[in-house]
């Protein structure tokens, strides 16, 4: 599937203060909340909804409602996690996974420490959240553990892309929808995004 870049002037806005290296942990941390919410926002749009009777101060009418616990949230830890925020502030009854990767900095594979799921995944919309799709490794590793335990609906939203990262996701994993909010030039010699925003983790986390 091609991957969605989701576009709005308020995300390029809040982009350019992200990607700045004077941007401090508190702004940063908000920032990729906020970012989030649009991110949420777009790849909620086919979010099935079920009809209700309820009344209001005036009348009896029927509305539309969505099962919030019909999806789960999954952060690669550590980045993911700050992405989380963002994602209860608009499902707050939404489950939450967590999937333990890192990248070993000399090979740039994936290495797995951490994995828990909340039950009957395989029965609902599964939404990895990472802000940065590097090489796509951590990602396509995430989305093959989730497909091993049953998974069969899976979206991936992602704040920076590189074009790399973006194909071979796609390649390893076609039936997966990606979200980002920017797609940028390329990887550098160490895998990491540019001109992109840094190490995401060590900037949410303050341990730069
Ligand atoms: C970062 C990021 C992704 C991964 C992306 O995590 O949050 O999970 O790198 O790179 P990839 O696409 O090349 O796999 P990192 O390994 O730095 O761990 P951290 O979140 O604990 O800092
Ligand atoms: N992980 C990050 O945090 N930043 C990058 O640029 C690449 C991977």
């Amino acid at each position: 599937m091609k991957p969605i870049k989701v576009e709005h002037p308020l995300i390029e806005h809040k982009l350019a203060i992200l990607r700045n290296k004077k941007t401090g942990t508190k702004e940063f941390r908000e920032l990729i909340s906020e970012i989030t919410l649009f991110l949420c926002y777009e790849a909620m749009k086919d979010a099935k909804l079920t009809e209700k009777e309820i009344e209001t101060p005036i009348t009896k009418t029927k509305v539309h409602v969505m099962n919030e616990k019909d999806y789960v949230f999954v952060p690669i830890l550590r980045a993911g996690t700050g992405m989380i925020d963002g994602i209860v502030k608009m499902i707050p009854n939404a489950k939450i996974g967590h999937i333990g990767l890192y990248r070993n900095e000399e090979t740039l594979k994936p290495v797995r420490y951490y994995y828990k799921m909340p039950k009957g995944i395989e029965n609902k919309q599964v939404i990895i959240i990472d802000p940065m799709l590097a090489t796509g490794g951590s990602g396509i590793d995430a989305i093959t553990l989730l497909k091993e335990d049953g998974a069969k609906d899976i979206k991936f939203l992602s704040i920076i892309a590189a074009p790399e990262g973006l194909k071979k996701m796609q390649e390893a994993h076609p039936d997966v929808q990606i979200y980002c909010a920017a797609i940028d030039e390329k990887l550098n010699d160490v895998g990491y995004i540019v001109p992109g925003l840094g190490d995401a983790g060590d900037r949410i986390f303050g341990t730069v």
